[in-house]
């Protein structure tokens, strides 16, 4: 059969995976293929256990797979075969040299613009889906277009804005496509091919159209908007500890006026997740590049604020439990960075556990989903770890569990039949305000809230 576009996909990660099914599924008239360099995870794309865990996936990926959707290694091929190139591999943060801890490590992305560079035998049109500093789409177009020869290519910067957990909904009903071009004739023409494949699903006047500074920094400073809003709805908690105010109460008033709005204002044991740290200390080393200090120091404060919701959960696991957590057992109620994932990167888990190793605690760990990569973000670190699926069994004879993802099966356990096996006295922290908090104390549990008071039996 031939298909009426040919689309390549660099990187079957998070975003390259489930944004390629996702065109796939809506648009049957072309051929979409993901490659990676990493073959275990390709041959997992091709498997009935795909590599990451997200609701619908696995059904838009069985309907195409196959029929216009392949998951292949052959990175040299592909580019080769398509004039459509999504690059949607890893940027993480910088861990050496200038710029170290906060700038984005560009290697993956330069390599992958170098091979492209390498195997194009014809025009391409490529299209910046990972998050990249501004005017990184220039520099890509630079070694592009390095060697002066007929093949040209457009870069567009094309951000992906999907939540992990609702990556399927987010991507079949997106609040926005952004797309940013050069203003030349061929930028403009590159933008229009690309509009034209998104609006077979997606409405025009959600389409909408920046030149390319915008779209790289827009979603920077998306990211750091809502980050910024969890942080300050958990400084308020803290607040809310210490004068018996209800962070919940606060949070419903507060989001009631329709200039605030109420979405992103759930208080919580820290933001975790690939994206926001990242964003954040982008847009941190970005403005000191520019000399805007105060600017950096004013957003690096959304981080720092996450550090410390983070150490005060800790802090208060500890001062309430007598001071000393050797020897005691903890039970973590999740360990992904939010529900219906079992993503953990950046998971304030990883964290939590690392801190509670350090007071000698002894950790027990469930999560439906994130148990294969709780493990390896454990690998080598030092202490007493076990991973238990059953939730009953992994708080037995715990003295504590810390509720960390808000996975709604930890809302409506028996919380009487676990009180029964644990060690008294049972404390839960809830870091995520997910269950009934006065029936747990009812039971016999402290109850420790997030922004709320403690409902202690002294
Ligand atoms: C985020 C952005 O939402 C998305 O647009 C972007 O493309 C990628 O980064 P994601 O990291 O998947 O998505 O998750 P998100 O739903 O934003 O949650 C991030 C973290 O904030 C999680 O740890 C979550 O538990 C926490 N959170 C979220 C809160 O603590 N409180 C809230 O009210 C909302
Ligand atoms: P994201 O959350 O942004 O999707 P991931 O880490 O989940 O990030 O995925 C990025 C993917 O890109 C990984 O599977 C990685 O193996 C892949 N990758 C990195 N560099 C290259 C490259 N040069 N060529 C092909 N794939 C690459």
């Amino acid at each position: 059969m031939k298909f009426r576009k040919n689309i390549l996909c660099i990187g079957a990660g998070y975003v390259g995976g489930p944004t390629m099914a996702m065109i796939a599924y809506k648009c049957p008239q072309y051929r979409v293929t993901v490659v990676d360099i990493n073959p275990i995870r390709i041959a997992e794309w091709n498997s009935d256990d795909l590599p990451i865990y997200e609701p619908g996936l696995g059904e838009i990926v069985k309907a195409t797979r196959g029929k216009n959707l392949f998951f292949s290694t052959d990175i040299e091929g592909g580019i080769r075969d398509n004039d459509i190139i999504f690059v949607s591999v890893n940027t993480p943060t910088k861990t050496f040299g200038a710029g170290a801890g906060m700038a984005a490590d560009l290697q993956y992305w330069e390599k992958t613009a170098r091979q492209i560079l390498q195997y194009s035998e014809s025009t391409k049109i490529v299209i910046e889906k990972s998050t990249l500093p501004v005017k990184t789409a220039l520099a890509m177009e630079k070694i592009l277009n390095y060697t002066k020869n007929s093949i040209s290519f457009d870069v567009l910067s094309n951000p992906e804005f999907l939540a992990e957990g609702s990556a399927i909904k987010d991507l079949e009903n997106p609040d926005r496509i952004l797309i940013g071009c050069q203003d030349t004739k061929s930028g403009l023409a590159a933008r229009e091919t690309l509009v034209e494949i998104y609006a077979n699903w997606v409405p025009r006047e959600k389409i909408i159209t920046s030149n390319i500074w915008s779209s790289e920094l827009s979603k920077i400073v998306s990211n750091a908007f809502l980050a910024q809003r969890i942080s300050s709805i958990n400084a308020i908690s803290a607040l809310c500890e210490k004068t018996d105010a209800d962070i919940a109460e606060v949070s419903k008033a507060v989001g009631m006026d329709s200039r605030i709005g109420s979405k992103f204002l759930s208080a919580s044991v820290g933001f975790g997740g690939s994206c926001f740290k990242k964003d954040i200390l982008n847009l941190v080393y970005l403005c000191q590049h520019y000399s805007l200090h105060e600017v950096a120091d004013y957003w690096e404060s959304v981080v720092r604020i996450n550090q410390y919701q983070q150490e005060r959960f800790i802090l208060n696991m500890l001062t309430t439990m007598f001071n000393t957590l050797a020897g005691k057992r903890i039970c973590l109620f999740g360990f992904a960075f939010k529900a219906n994932t079992g993503d953990t990167r950046e998971s304030p888990a990883i964290y939590i556990t690392k801190r509670l190793l350090e007071e000698k605690a002894e950790i027990v760990i469930t999560d439906p989903k994130a148990l294969k990569n709780a493990k390896a973000d454990l690998t080598g670190m030092e202490g007493q770890v076990s991973f238990v699926e059953d939730p009953y069994k992994a708080a037995e004879g715990c003295h504590a569990i810390a509720i960390l993802t808000e996975w709604d099966v930890y809302r409506n356990l028996d919380f009487q039949k676990i009180f029964n096996t644990m060690t008294k006295p049972a404390s839960i922290f809830d870091g995520r305000n997910i269950i009934d908090h006065k029936r747990c104390f009812d039971i016999g549990f402290n109850v420790y809230p997030t922004g709320k008071p403690a409902l202690t039996h002294s």
